[in-house]
């Protein structure tokens, strides 16, 4: 491991110790999730937003089905977090435990423990179906498989944590949502900074020290891997189970889905961009996938 990851290793060290939370005592459980009397994902954060099956509905079923939305959400956040956590602990398998970097990573990978359990909660009080992302089975499984694989591992780190991050953001500050989102959103919010910096400080570094040839693969499997992440975004089970004919078609070709959907990502663009992985040979491929503007 090179410099700027061991000392911003250290620094999320110390963050960690000045600022760890517990979802069983930082959220108010004693409050009742499974209630419609508010919304639990900010309207225009819900894939449905806008389209003719959203104005044919009453505002109380726009609120329960924010409720199904936000336990799909949870559930897609539990699946990404296990993914994301097989990452790191291969990297942490390859890396001497007296690089700080091994220490930090530990952290993190307890604090996703920590957030996983908090989605499991909210899922478990919510009074809708486990729902479960469709994620045809294995995907992401060896994604850092192939040489410069490590590097595209934590470009998808990133991925996840920069869509969730714009949507917890939103979540957390919206008073017309229910207390119990806002909570969790926070929480999610204050710890996931320290794992964007890592991710963000590693890629930096690590990006110039690969081979052109593992560059250009990790640039090649980037959109498709990203774009996969995005579709997680929306789950057919929902619209099932609330009977919203032609939901999920209609929450996949939203335009205002779509354009959330580059929005939310465009930190992300923004900085691979910058660190390479995205130019002007291939800048295309993200923009037909909806990933870019
Ligand atoms: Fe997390
Ligand atoms: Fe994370």
């Amino acid at each position: 491991m090179q410099n700027a990851t061991a000392t911003k290793a250290n620094q999320l060290i110390a963050a960690s110790e000045r600022l760890t939370l517990d979802p069983f005592t930082d959220v108010d459980w004693s409050i009742e999730v499974a209630d419609d009397s508010q919304y639990h994902l900010p309207p225009e954060k819900l894939p449905l937003f806008g389209t003719r099956q959203w104005d044919s509905m009453t505002e109380h079923e726009r609120r329960t089905y924010s409720r199904h939305e936000c336990a799909a959400v949870c559930a897609a956040g539990i699946w990404f977090e296990n993914k994301l956590m097989q990452i790191v602990l291969r990297h942490l398998a390859q890396m001497s435990v007296t690089d700080p970097a091994h220490r930090y990573l530990l952290i993190e990978v307890a604090d996703e423990c920590r957030h996983s359990t908090m989605f499991g909660e909210y899922i478990r009080q919510a009074g809708t179906p486990t729902y479960a992302p469709d994620t045809g089975g294995t995907g992401l499984d060896a994604v850092d498989d192939f040489p410069g694989g490590r590097a595209m591992g934590y470009l998808l780190i990133l991925a996840v944590e920069e869509l969730l991050d714009t949507c917890n953001r939103a979540t957390m500050r919206d008073d017309m949502v229910h207390p119990v989102s806002r909570q969790i959103a926070k929480l999610h919010v204050l710890e996931e900074a320290r794992h964007v910096s890592f991710a963000k400080t590693y890629l930096t570094e690590a990006w110039p020290t690969l081979s052109e040839a593992e560059r250009a693969e990790a640039a090649a499997v980037a959109p498709f891997a990203v774009d996969y992440v995005a579709q997680l975004m929306v789950n057919d089970d929902v619209y099932a189970e609330l009977g919203i004919d032609g939901g999920a078609e209609a929450a996949r070709t939203n335009p205002l889905h779509q354009a959330r959907i580059v929005a939310d990502l465009a930190k992300l663009t923004d900085f691979v961009t910058k660190l390479g992985v995205i130019d002007d040979t291939n800048r295309n491929e993200w923009v037909e996938r909806g990933l870019a503007a």
